[in-house]
């Protein structure tokens, strides 16, 4: 017999080598606020239903905050001869309490705990990372004060397209990283039910109440089936595609901002004190923040890989490998949230370069999808109206001017019905002022979209 709480059937001791192979408590000590919120509604519980006294009840509840008090301040004994967190509390109350300590585990098996554990962990992952999308999300608006009048170029294909203003572009990411936002809360449903009094795979014989320990820790309800809910890790993987999708954004935003901070394009100066330098090349300013943003992701990534991959062979119901399931989703969600804490600064830091921007702005023709909307607006067929302004490009660029520099008697050679007014829509300035639909650059529509955002971000979450 060893000393193992499962070890009656056990003839031999465990392997110390074993013992290092199987543990997780290297890891799982991060749950133990969870598993002493769990053990507790567990014990209120019992003595409800009269399977523990209110008496032994009380002792239990107070020897699990001492244990709470004596991790939380380091003063805990942590060994890996206990394999998890789970066993390292049960353990230590027993040491406290002798036979009462012994009753905790009653209706219980730590299959269903840990998967009871582990919702209330990501369910306040998913609470405190929402308020952190909001302060990116709070930054790019507050942003679209400052750069208001900006206009910068827009891209397809990384070509310069059309004119867009600076905060249109500011606006698009807080519309990614809502989503972002939604689908965390939207998985936050699913990650709220609870397993506990599921037992090891088929409940219980115990007359327990499993709608007052899941309304106990704020769960919306019991999880229906016993052996779904000590197999199911969905939720974890929801959460790190949340992860990843909203790591994906923000690497998005890193590469271009990585490329608008170079010197070719020049559009923007990042904060030095998110800049870091080279050991060789004393000029170097290097973005690497927004590049380990970018790179961060690919660990986020590989994370949802492992636990899709952790998933796809097993059988019904628990199996060991769920152990696995934890270390990829800590770290899914440590590395977003440092990426946010410094996106958010970051964001707040950086100037656009006013004058280098607007030098350039002109070049490219950005203004040529808007002359055609101006032929089409007067009746020509759109496909008629593209080939003209074609043209007109063509004949601005073998000239080496904008089109706003042809004099009217060009315009008039491929439209005879052209007359002055056809400057009202060249230059940006005037093509970004056309573009009134919903939803698009213009001044007052953006400015509706900016108005929008504050209204809502006021609201939160
Ligand atoms: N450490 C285990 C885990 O994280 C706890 C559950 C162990 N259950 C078992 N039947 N061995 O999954």
């Amino acid at each position: 017999m060893t000393e193992k709480p499962w070890g009656g059937v056990f003839r031999e001791a465990t392997d110390r080598r074993v013992e290092r192979f199987t543990e997780s408590i290297s890891f799982d000590r991060r749950l133990y606020q969870q598993d002493i919120a769990g053990s507790m509604a567990h014990a209120r519980m019992l003595a409800q239903v009269g399977l523990l006294t209110p008496d032994e009840a009380n002792q239990i509840i107070t020897a699990l905050q001492e244990i709470r008090e004596e991790i939380a301040t380091g003063r805990f004994p942590f060994s890996d001869e206990w394999e998890d967190i789970h066993m390292h509390i049960e353990k230590s109350l027993i040491d406290r309490l002798g036979d009462v300590g012994r009753k905790l585990h009653t209706a219980r098996s730590r299959n269903d705990q840990v998967a009871t554990d582990f919702r209330l962990w990501v369910r306040d992952a998913i609470d405190a990372l929402i308020p952190r999308i909001r302060a990116v999300q709070a930054a790019f608006v507050d942003r679209c004060e400052t750069d208001f009048d900006v206009i910068l170029p827009g891209y397809t294909h990384l070509r310069r397209a059309q004119p867009v203003l600076a905060p249109h572009y500011w606006l698009a990411y807080c519309e990614k990283l809502e989503r972002d936002v939604e689908r965390l809360m939207d998985c936050r449903k699913r990650v709220n039910v609870c397993p506990l009094g599921s037992a090891a795979v088929a409940g219980t014989s115990l007359p327990i109440d499993r709608e007052m320990t899941a309304r106990e820790l704020g769960f919306d309800a019991p999880s229906r089936n016993s052996i779904d809910a000590t197999s199911d890790r969905d939720f974890a993987v929801e959460f790190v595609f949340a992860l990843s999708l909203l790591a994906v954004h923000l690497s998005h935003w890193a590469e271009e901002w990585i490329l608008w901070s170079t010197t070719e394009y020049g559009f923007l100066k990042l904060p030095e004190g998110f800049c870091t330098g080279s050991s060789i090349m004393p000029q170097k300013v290097n973005p690497d923040v927004l590049e380990l943003i970018r790179g961060k992701t690919a660990r986020v990534i590989g994370d949802l890989q492992i636990l899709l991959v952790l998933l796809k062979g097993l059988p019904l119901a628990y199996n060991r490998d769920l152990q696995e399931d934890k270390p990829p989703v800590f770290d899914a969600y440590d590395t977003v949230a440092s990426c946010l804490e410094v996106a958010e600064p970051l964001i707040r830091g950086a100037e656009l370069n006013r004058e280098a921007i607007a030098a350039r702005l002109e070049e490219g023709h950005l203004d040529a999808t808007t002359l055609m909307e101006y032929l089409v607006s007067r009746g020509i067929p759109q496909r008629t109206a593209h080939a003209m302004v074609g043209q007109l490009v063509r004949e601005a660029m073998d000239r080496n001017c904008r089109l706003a520099d042809l004099p009217l008697d060009v315009f008039r050679a491929v439209e005879p019905n052209l007359d002055s007014r056809v400057y009202g829509v060249l230059g940006v300035r005037n093509a970004v002022q056309a573009m009134h639909s919903y939803g698009s650059t213009s001044p007052d529509e953006v400015r509706r979209q900016i108005d929008w955002w504050r209204e809502k971000l006021a609201q939160r979450p």
